[in-house]
């Protein structure tokens, strides 16, 4: 079957378009022909060897896939061949990469599609999708009338962080970099877009905010404590998701004396049942056209070093390069 693999990690042209052999069926599993996967930010950190994992090569990229069943393990009860399904947080732990024609996927990681939503869009909210929920209700338990500001609301997370906290009855407050991203983060529902190139961003906020932000989403690489503490409301929450190296100061007088809470996550943490929950959500929202995806760009699979390039520039080096999620067809 053609997959995008590699066999060591380094900069996009280690990406190999290549053969490798059909995955084979375990009882638990289903086999799913795919027809759609996207870019996230982890799987350039992982080509790249930019994070400490332990990679079994050839390595198949890729997170999420949504595709159809061809056919079922002889355990397998849920799904059966004919089945349109998606899935997150593959290439993980002991579960292979989604960058391929087919993949086996155990069916406890899979999610039906709704009739109504195409592959593409479900594939491009999934694992931003189920980062989002995960962090918008297990860890900053976000309740009606919050105030949310979320850092970055037009990239993959903070889109979907911005219109699930309008699902779920928040005021947001967001950023963006330019004029056309911060239309289109007022279009997904955004309250208040501040243009983080041009206006003081804290000065806005608590312009916006008197009586401080509730939950804090910060999803820059870089978080800066000095800046954000002051802002919190009392029992303010804050997410940090992002930043593997960053060791930035922490103003803890500031923090405690407001009962405010820090909360760290990483999705790929999430059990099954955990996505699920998130998913049988997702889905829902999708189908009601309450959620939608923001796709930047569609490409083939052949293209997946070109796909890794513009991912790269645009979340590691900053070129605001991307408006969306990239989408691979394959
Ligand atoms: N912990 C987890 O479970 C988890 C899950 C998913 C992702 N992540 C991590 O979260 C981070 C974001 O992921 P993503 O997929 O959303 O990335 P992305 O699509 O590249 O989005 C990055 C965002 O940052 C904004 N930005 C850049 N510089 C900024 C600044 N100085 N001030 C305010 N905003 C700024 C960009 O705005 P413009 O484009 O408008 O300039 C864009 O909206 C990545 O580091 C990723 O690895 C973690």
């Amino acid at each position: 079957m053609k997959a995008a693999y590699i066999t060591r990690t380094g900069p996009p042209e280690v990406i190999i378009y290549g053969d490798l052999p059909a995955p084979t069926l375990k009882p638990n599993q289903c086999l799913v022909k795919v027809a759609a996967v996207d870019m996230n930010p982890i799987d350039v950190y992982w080509r790249a060897g930019m994070v400490p994992a332990k990679i079994q090569f050839p390595f198949i990229l890729g997170r999420d896939l949504a595709g159809t069943v061809v056919e079922a393990g002889t355990s397998a009860k849920k799904f059966k061949p004919g089945d349109r399904v998606w899935a997150t947080n593959m290439g993980f732990a002991d579960r292979t990469g989604t960058f391929a024609e087919w993949v086996a996927v155990e069916e406890e990681w899979l999610h039906p599609i709704p009739d109504n939503v195409r592959d593409e869009e479900v594939v491009a909210v999934s694992l931003v999708g189920v980062t989002s929920h995960l962090g918008l209700q297990q860890h900053a338990q976000l309740r009606r009338g919050d105030v949310l500001f979320v850092n970055g609301g037009s990239g993959g997370v903070g889109s979907c962080v911005v219109q699930m906290a309008k699902i779920m009855g928040a005021t947001v407050i967001t950023t963006a970099g330019s004029q056309a991203k911060a239309d289109l983060c007022h279009e997904l529902g955004a309250d208040h877009v501040i243009n983080y190139k041009t206006e003081n961003v804290t000065q806005q906020v608590s312009q916006l905010a008197p009586n401080g932000v509730n939950v804090w989403w910060e999803t820059l690489r870089e978080p800066d404590f000095q800046k954000t503490v002051p802002l919190l409301a009392l029992r303010g929450r804050m997410i940090v998701m992002a930043g593997r190296d960053a060791t930035p100061e922490f103003p803890v007088g500031p923090f405690y004396v407001k009962n405010c809470s820090l909360h760290g996550f990483a999705m790929f943490n999430a059990s099954a049942e955990e996505i699920r929950g998130a998913a049988e959500e997702i889905n829902r929202w999708l189908a009601q056209g309450q959620l939608r995806a923001r796709i930047d760009r569609i490409l083939p699979l052949s293209d997946a070093a070109k796909a890794h390039h513009l991912q790269e520039s645009s979340t590691v080096h900053k070129s605001g390069a991307l408006s969306g999620k990239i989408v691979l067809s394959v």
